[in-house]
């Protein structure tokens, strides 16, 4: 049995749980093939048993470039696969996966299992979203290994396990999930870079959508963001600016991504 694990991570938490599902897949005999979508890998639909999908959750919803990426490059498969979708977070909230599995259902796939996965705060730049303690990091990763090996089971046995939510309620986050992408693309422009920029070009190299130009060492920051936090993130001099006040950088998860 194969799994084909895809994923968006803008800073490393979905990335580890894309790893810990492979490893409890491998121990039971399933191999695993995994990519990002930034990879832009062509998929072959007839090559895998099971299919994972993973990313963050951004303003109440999945994040939508990865929604995008399954609706424009996901092949139509012919055997029926079975899915796990599932999103990382900080709220012990439910998500609105019905677009996901309308995208998987005109494209033959069953989404099975779906699971909102609270982990820590990735969202470092403003104080009203605060940093996740390290002690209830350590208690949800806990949490989140007993749950996906149940979870796992599910999937393969063909056992369904799926989230629900009110309609008003996914209608909201829906909208909210569109609205706010829009918005947050715009204000990326009010990111800049302090004294202590050396040009080095990490943070454009890392932008997962571009939106990052180098401009005679000095990075230029465009309306195409998509607030992942990443450069902030990622900046070896921790040079990166909002609304022209100094980021914390923060990463709960040391994971690549
Ligand atoms: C722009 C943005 C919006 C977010 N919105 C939410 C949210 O609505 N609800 C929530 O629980 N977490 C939210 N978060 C937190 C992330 O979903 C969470 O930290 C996630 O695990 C990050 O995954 P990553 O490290 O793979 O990028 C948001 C983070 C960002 C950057
Ligand atoms: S990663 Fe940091 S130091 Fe390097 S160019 Fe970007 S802002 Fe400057
Ligand atoms: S500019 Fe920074 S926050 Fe915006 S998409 Fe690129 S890496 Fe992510």
């Amino acid at each position: 049995m194969k799994a084909y694990l895809l994923y968006f991570s803008g800073t490393g938490n979905t990335f580890y749980v894309v790893k810990k599902i492979s490893d409890m897949l491998n121990k039971k005999n399933c191999s695993t093939e995994i990519h990002s979508i930034e990879e832009k890998s062509p998929i072959n639909a007839n090559s895998f048993d099971i299919l994972i999908l993973g990313c963050p959750k951004y303003y109440e919803y999945p994040v939508v470039e990865f929604i995008k990426y399954i609706k424009d490059y996901l092949p139509t498969n012919h055997k029926r696969v079975p899915v796990m979708m599932f999103c990382t977070q900080v709220a012990h909230l439910e998500t609105n996966f019905n677009e996901i599995e309308k995208i998987l259902k005109r494209k033959n796939y069953r989404l099975l299992v779906t699971k909102s996965i609270p982990i820590a705060n990735n969202m470092v730049i403003f104080d009203s979203f605060p940093v996740t303690k390290p002690e209830k990091v350590k208690q949800n990763l806990e949490k989140l290994e007993s749950e996906m090996k149940h979870l796992i089971t599910c999937l393969l046995t063909g056992k369904e396990s799926k989230e629900t939510m009110k309609p008003l309620y996914s209608q909201v986050t829906f909208a909210s999930g569109y609205l706010f992408t829009k918005l947050f693309a715009w204000f990326g422009v009010k990111y800049s870079t302090s004294q202590s920029c050396n040009g080095c070009g990490l943070c454009a190299k890392k932008c997962p959508v571009g939106n990052i130009k180098m401009c005679k060492k000095i990075p230029k920051f465009d309306k195409k963001c998509i607030f992942c936090m990443r450069c902030i993130n990622s900046c070896p001099k921790n040079a990166i600016l909002y609304n022209r006040k100094s980021c914390k950088q923060y990463q709960a998860i040391k994971s690549e991504y």
